[in-house]
């Protein structure tokens, strides 16, 4: 197994997580300048070896990258969800390379301490393998990233190699792998059924052979994902794929309850924006009829 990771030190007045204090960046002092280790893929394999999970989440944007970097976090994805929640299309397929580049880079400036991943999106690696190391060279010149992230096992493999080979760490993505929902057909459960599964664990090793530093696996059964977990030295990130993953992933608009219309059975809602946003926003257009808003104070 190879893994790729590289050690940043930067400055921050970010407060860390409390927890894992052994795993997670080290601050000397809590003043402004105090000194954030960034999470690396080191970190990650790191937490697989001493069984502390890994927690991820989708941003698209400078703000809220900064929020959940404070708060904590390990790893901010970068997904090509953005196409669906950022974008409003109905798949991940339209969003392209120059717009993830422009999400990534506004995220990148909100992390100080996450390990920032982004998605190739569908389209800029699938062809060959130039194709494919010149979308990720991109990605990382052009947005500042640490690492990307790639759907697919054995066709993508030979990309994936180069990509690795040319520095750049790989997260892979296997199961439900949304850039392929028109050959699915569906996003119901993957790999339920035995050839499909022992193809998934091919894909696995291979990735893990290849270089990957980690593994997504989406909405595959929990039993499935936790033999693969096991038999990996590197760490798999679940959604939909039961406890047993290293680590789990939401996507930031389903968990913050933005998106309320979307509620597979896997997700679970931590607050419900959409009611929230929805009041605060009628709220301001009363205050705003009435005239209530701006008042005296907040006039110059
Ligand atoms: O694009 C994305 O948000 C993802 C996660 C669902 C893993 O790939």
């Amino acid at each position: 197994m190879k893994i790729y990771a590289a050690q940043f030190v930067i400055h921050s007045n970010f407060p860390v997580s409390p927890s894992l204090p052994n795993l997670r960046p080290q601050i000397s002092n809590m003043s402004a300048s105090a000194e954030v280790k960034r999470i690396t893929t080191n970190t990650l394999q790191k937490m697989k070896s001493s069984g502390t999970k890994i927690s991820m989440i989708t941003a698209y944007d400078f703000s809220f990258a900064k929020i959940f970097d404070a708060a904590g976090v390990d790893v901010i994805l970068v997904g090509d969800s953005a196409s669906n929640v950022m974008a409003g299309h109905e798949t991940t397929l339209p969003i392209t390379l120059d717009q993830m580049i422009y999400h990534a880079s506004s995220v990148i400036r909100g992390a100080a301490r996450c390990l920032v991943v982004v998605d190739l999106p569908f389209g800029s690696y699938q062809s060959n393998s130039d194709i494919a190391l010149a979308s990720a060279i991109r990605i990382m010149k052009e947005t500042g990233a640490h690492a990307v992230k790639m759907e697919g096992g054995e066709e993508v493999i030979e990309s994936m190699k180069r990509i690795i080979d040319a520095g750049i760490p790989v997260m892979g993505h296997l199961g439900l792998t949304p850039q392929s929902i028109y050959k699915f057909g569906t996003y119901n459960v993957r790999a339920k059924e035995k050839t499909e599964a022992e193809k998934l664990k091919k894909d696995a090793g291979m990735l893990e052979e290849a270089g990957c530093f980690a593994i997504v696996l989406e909405k595959i059964p929990a039993v499935l994902a936790k033999e693969v977990s096991q038999s990996l030295d590197i760490p798999t990130i679940g959604i939909g794929a039961g406890s047993d993953c290293d680590g789990q992933v939401l996507v930031m608009h389903d968990m913050l309850g933005i998106n309320t219309e979307f509620k597979p059975r896997f997700l679970r809602q931590y607050l419900n924006l959409h009611e929230q946003i929805t009041k605060a926003v009628q709220h301001y257009v009363q205050d705003v009829r009435s005239n209530d808003f701006p008042n005296q104070s907040e006039s110059y």
